[in-house]
């Protein structure tokens, strides 16, 4: 989603600006651009790749100590370069719209009171030439200034609702940026005699190390060799500057043709990480605390969005059948808005790759005003804002992902969540020694069971054949494997544009087997488990209606392929922790549906990779 670069120096800071873009590419966007002062205000902005506005740049000789740049994923207004940000302001002397005027601005965010704001500034005189909230924001900091910027967007932010991080700077001040974030990330980058500001680390790779999360509300003056924190009361704020040693975005494919295929395979690397160092099963693995907090909870709250949502979904089978704990799973933009029974005594546990998702993060902080104050998040980035929120944290190793589908993340966090099961079972009386010797046994074993499954790609791509010339596809599971169905479903969706909706089998005959036909491929989840007999008789269900079963069979399913039915057999059974398993065919299925339809597999229309809007 949006990606904010800024940054004052003595330097030209273009190259820097254009690069951190680059960085934060992975999040996805439709346009980009970037402003700088060069005696007034000069922008390039483009609906192409970062890489078009670097040339731009270079051929139009744009280049300045002070700038800001911006990455945008639309909400208000089509991708267009007239709605790209940098916005500048057009006060009511002005001349030209189109002539660039005081104020520069980029913003990430939804200003939701925007129309309001655009009638009273239109009735003072403010042109807009773009359809965004953010040119708003442009306009009213420009009619807010009285020579000095900070106190301008302290103004301003007091009149704005919604969330946002916003960098600004003007003309009549060339050597400041000022800051401001409410719901949006914002990071600020200490650099020698020169100061940056970005979404988030990552974008400074290789500038800086020296990191200071702004908090909410906070603004930040930055100017050269200095810089000035407020809080929203604009009162003096000490932030810790840290040291981080941010990865660039930018990892290499090696022999891999998309991130996501990449991510798949790194997928036995990933949870080894995840699981390194845990020699036995204590509390402690989810920080200090954990033991009274765990001992406390008499149940479980888990919030979290897209695919997080679904490995929430997969733990609750794990946490009631083997911890014994009543666990509840919520999407999180539904439960923040919703009338809802809060439990102070519950534990609850935010799943996130990113931990920048703005709808998990405010469901999080509606949990807490409501009492529920024993907070833990299983979350891939540990300098994210969910890890800083939350009393305890369970830090998958995944390492960057960039692909917008998610998958070694979604394996790692349900590698993070079966620790919390088999945590919360101990601290409850409810696992012997001999079970979880059994277990970790089991999990150590993951990576190289991992392999094996991948090792089924070619069997995978020919059922990918198939799909790619459908429009619609079921997938089928029951109990654990059911999220697992619907995770299926999700990314088969989202990368190759297939409509695929996911069902517990049992559900069948209640309605969608109105949809099953010879064209309708049928992908069933089949564990040798206790529901299997009864899953079978959901296959002959299908069958009977001439619909096509594409199987994932255990080792010892006892189903074999026939007219209709295809069977991808799984190379062992792992039992309760099969559902780590049982989704890798199931990514390398979306995927290979996608290549073979030629969509934008790493970067799918509409969506970006890190959801900082609601
Ligand atoms: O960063 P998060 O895990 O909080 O993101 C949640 C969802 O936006 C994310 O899982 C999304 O559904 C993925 N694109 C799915 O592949």
């Amino acid at each position: 989603m949006c990606g904010i670069v800024g940054a004052v120096s003595t330097r030209n800071i273009v190259p820097i600006l254009v690069q951190g873009l680059q960085r934060l590419e992975y999040r996805g966007y439709d346009s980009c651009g970037v402003a700088v002062y060069a005696d007034g205000l000069k922008r390039a902005r483009s609906v192409a790749r970062v890489a078009e506005l670097m040339s731009q740049v270079d051929s139009e000789k744009i280049a300045g100590g002070t700038g800001i740049a911006h990455t945008r994923w639309a909400t208000h207004g089509a991708p267009a370069v007239h709605n790209a940000h940098p916005h500048f302001s057009h006060g009511p002397g002005e001349a030209a719209p189109q002539a660039p005027g005081r104020i520069a601005l980029v913003h990430n965010g939804i200003i939701e009171n925007h129309d309001e704001l655009r009638a009273a500034l239109q009735a003072k005189g403010y042109k807009f030439t773009s359809q965004t909230d953010t040119e708003v924001i442009a306009h009213l900091v420009d009619s807010l200034y009285e020579g000095d910027l900070f106190d301008a967007v302290k103004a301003a932010t007091k009149q704005l609702h919604g969330a946002y991080a916003i960098a600004v700077f003007c003309k009549d001040e060339p050597h400041r940026v000022v800051g401001a974030r409410e719901g949006s990330p914002l990071v600020l980058g200490v650099g020698k005699d020169e100061n940056f500001l970005a979404s988030d680390a990552m974008a400074l790779a290789g500038v800086t190390d020296q990191i200071v999360y702004l908090e909410e509300g906070d603004l930040v003056d930055l100017q050269l060799g200095r810089y000035w924190i407020v809080d929203r009361n604009h009162k003096a704020a000490e932030r810790p500057v840290k040291t981080v040693q941010a990865h660039s975005g930018a990892a290499e494919l090696g022999p891999y043709r998309h991130y996501m295929q990449k991510e798949i395979f790194e997928q036995p690397r990933a949870i080894g990480d995840t699981l390194q160092g845990v020699e036995s099963v204590t509390p402690e693995l989810f920080g200090d605390g954990a033991y009274r907090i765990f001992k406390d909870v008499d149940s479980v709250l888990i919030l979290a969005c897209g695919t997080s949502y679904y490995s929430g979904c997969t733990a609750k089978y794990w946490l009631e059948a083997i911890a014994k704990i009543p666990t509840q799973v919520e999407i999180a933009s539904e439960y923040r808005y919703r009338e809802s029974v809060p439990n102070p005594k519950t534990l609850v546990v935010t799943i996130s790759q990113s931990g920048e998702t703005a709808d998990t993060l405010a469901a999080l902080k509606h949990a807490r005003s409501l009492g529920m104050e024993n907070t833990l998040t299983v979350c891939n980035v540990s300098t994210s804002a969910m890890v800083r929120e939350c009393k305890l944290a369970y830090i998958t190793r995944a390492g960057v992902e960039i692909g917008v589908a998610s998958t070694k993340a979604f394996t790692t966090q349900l590698a993070g969540l079966f620790l919390l099961t088999l945590s919360l079972a101990q601290v409850r009386g409810k696992l012997t020694e001999t079970q979880e010797a059994q277990h970790l046994k089991d999990m150590r074993h993951l990576p190289t069971a991992l392999q094996a499954v991948l090792a089924l790609e070619p069997q995978v791509i020919s059922w990918a054949e198939d799909f790619a010339n459908k429009e619609n596809a079921l997938f089928l599971g029951r109990g654990m494997h059911y999220p697992i169905a619907l995770e299926g479903a999700l990314k088969l969706k989202e990368i190759s544009y297939i409509h695929a909706e996911a069902y517990p089998a049992g559900e069948l005959k209640h309605g969608p087997l109105a949809l099953v036909t010879s064209e309708m491929p049928v992908v069933t989840v089949a564990p040798n488990d206790a529901l299997l007999e009864k899953l079978k008789s959901n296959m002959q269900e299908v069958r009977a209606r001439g619909g096509l079963l594409y199987v994932l069979a255990d080792a010892d399913s006892k189903i074999e392929s026939s007219e209709g039915v295809h069977v991808i057999r799984m190379p062992e059974h792992y039992g309760t922790l099969s559902p780590l398993l049982h989704v890798v065919p199931l990514q390398l299925l979306a995927y290979h549906t996608a290549l073979a339809r030629g969509t934008d597999v790493d970067k799918p229309r509409n969506l970006a990779k890190s959801v900082t809007v609601e």
